[in-house]
This record gives structure tokens, C-alpha cells and sequence, in this order.
């Protein structure tokens, strides 16, 4: 389990080696033998279905087209979705040790509760400890392989599952996904401040479905008024990383089981650069 690691600061601590496994006292799960994973994001956002599993599986696909050798998560137990915007049914099989995370079309491992359950209609009535303990499992009983980004799609709010997720694995950052309606910028403050008390870098802002896009001349037309994705990122001194806009393409494609089909330029600037800043380690 975790190291001894003395009388440290945070701050050395967050800079340590890859094996550290204890930022600010809390202990972070180790890896297991069969996995080698460099980097790990979690996509939150301070409510629901605002687009988490969108964004998280087009930072995904982003990464992979890069050439990166990518890992998504499905932290949402209750409302699992990545499998099927992935394409992916069935169930995931297991070499007696470790569960073998099935492989999208583009080669992008997933693990979701719903590739562990017979029927994928049957609903998950666990209570929050269960909850959390499964999405540890999905950390220590998965057989990753080497992954260079792990993102991990959270359920919705700060109950929980994202708070173990903070707590237990050893994450890089977050990034956060709003939607303007959040026009109080109540609900992303709250995301926002769970993470810096988590001591949880906030690697960025998506503002999703705040715009719509002509299809004869290619316009924009804002659905919600302007830029309080921008304003909000500059008023809590995170990175915007842009708006994402409504886009019925995107949700056919993950209708169909073909997000990694979908092509977004949001994340062209996200790799090892940006993670440097935070990261403790480098890809
Ligand atoms: N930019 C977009 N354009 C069109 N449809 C979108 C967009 N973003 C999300 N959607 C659709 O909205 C629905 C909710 O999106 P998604 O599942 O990504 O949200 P979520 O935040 O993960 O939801 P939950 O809180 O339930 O986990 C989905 O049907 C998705 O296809
Ligand atoms: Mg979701
Ligand atoms: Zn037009």
C-alpha cells in the first residue's frame, strides 16, 4: 500500500515520483500489476446531463487520434454510458486475475459497470459505499495494460463516487463541464471548490451546448446569450477550454455506438504540455 513519505509538503509531495501514492495524507491506491497507467483525468461537472460522458469520451478519442494509447473509466455506476456510445456489448471477460477492459473500434480500452452485468437494462440499486467501492475495483481488479491517459467519467455532483475518485486514485486533474444554463455559476463553484479542497488541479473548463452551428452558412448562434463559459473559467482562474456546440450529429453518433467518429478540435491543444504544468509524470 502507500509509502512512508516522511514529513513532505504537499508541494513536494505532488512533484514526487510516480510511485508516491499519498498526496496530503490521503492514500491513493496502488497500481496493480497488470496495469501501467501515466496519466489519470476525471471529467466532473456539478450536474447532470450536462454532457460529462460526451466530453470525456471526446478527450478520449482526441488523445487516441494522437496516438496515445487511451483508457476511459466509467465512473457512473448507476447510469453507465460509455459502452454504448462506444459500441461496445456484452460482457468483459477476465484471465482469472483481472478483468480485461474491452477495446473500442479505435483501440481505446473501457470498463463500465455495464460490461459486467448480464443484462445492461437492469438497474444498479447499491447504496454510495457499494457504489464507491466498485469504481475502486475498476482501478485495482482492471488489467489496463499500459495506458498513457486514463479519463474517467464521473457521475454527476459531489457525492460519493467522485469524491472517492479524488481520494483513492492518483489523478493529474480535472476538467470541469458546465453548461450555460448554469447561469448562476453556483453549481460550478461548488465543482470547482470540492476540487482545490481535494487539492485537485482544475486543468480546465468545457462550456458544452452553448451554441448551435448553421448548417447552410455555418454561423453561430448562441442559445444562451454570450461567453459565460469564458467569463466564469477567467473568473476562477482556470483554462477555457472551449465551447463544445449542440450538435445532433454528436448525439446520433453516440446513438449509434460511433463517438469515436466525431471529430472536435476542443482538445487540440490538451496532451503533455498542458499536464506538465500539473503533472507528476510526463508521457
Ligand atoms: N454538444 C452536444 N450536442 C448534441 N447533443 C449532446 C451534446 N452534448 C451532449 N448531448 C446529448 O445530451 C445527452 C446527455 O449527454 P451526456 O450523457 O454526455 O451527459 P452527462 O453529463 O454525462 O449526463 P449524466 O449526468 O446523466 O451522466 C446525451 O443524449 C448526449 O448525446
Ligand atoms: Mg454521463
Ligand atoms: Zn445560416
Amino acid at each position: 500500500m502507500g509509502q512512508d513519505t516522511g514529513s513532505a509538503s504537499c508541494e513536494e509531495k505532488k512533484s514526487g515520483s510516480s510511485d508516491d501514492n499519498t498526496k496530503c495524507g490521503i492514500e491513493k491506491l496502488p497500481e496493480n500489476d497488470n496495469s501501467r497507467i501515466r496519466n489519470v483525468i476525471a471529467v466532473m461537472s456539478g450536474k447532470g446531463g450536462v454532457g460529462k460522458s460526451s466530453v470525456a469520451s471526446l478527450l478520449a478519442c482526441s488523445l487516441r487520434r494522437k496516438g496515445y494509447k487511451v483508457g476511459l473509466l466509467d465512473a457512473d455506476i448507476t447510469g453507465p454510458s460509455l459502452p454504448r456510445m462506444f459500441g461496445i456489448r456484452g460482457m468483459a471477460d477476465s484471465n482469472g486475475f483481472a478483468v480485461l477492459p474491452p477495446v473500442a473500434s479505435t483501440g481505446i480500452k473501457i470498463m463500465s459497470l455495464n460490461l459486467l452485468i448480464p443484462n445492461e437494462d437492469d438497474p444498479v440499486i447499491w447504496r454510495g459505499p457499494i457504489l464507491a467501492g466498485a469504481v475502486k475495483q475498476f482501478w485495482t481488479d482492471v488489467a489496463w495494460g499500459e495506458i498513457d491517459y486514463l479519463i474517467v467519467d464521473l457521475p454527476p455532483g459531489t457525492g460519493d463516487v467522485p469524491l472517492t475518485v479524488m481520494q483513492s486514485l492518483p489523478l493529474n486533474g480535472l476538467i470541469i463541464v458546465s453548461s450555460p444554463q448554469d447561469l448562476a455559476a453556483m453549481i460550478v463553484r461548488k465543482a470547482i471548490k470540492m476540487a482545490q479542497l481535494m487539492n485537485i488541479p482544475v486543468l480546465g473548463l468545457v462550456e458544452n451546448m452553448s451554441h448551435a452551428v448553421c448548417p447552410h452558412c455555418g454561423e453561430e448562434i448562441p442559445l444562451f446569450g454570450h461567453g459565460h463559459g469564458r467569463e466564469m473559467a477567467e473568473k476562477f482562474g482556470i483554462p477555457f477550454l472551449g465551447n463544445l456546440p449542440v450538435d445532433p450529429k454528436l448525439s446520433q453518433l453516440c446513438d449509434e455506438g460511433k463517438v469515436e467518429m466525431y471529430q472536435t478540435n476542443i482538445f487540440y491543444n490538451f496532451g503533455p504540455e498542458v499536464l506538465l504544468t500539473y503533472t507528476r509524470n510526463k508521457v
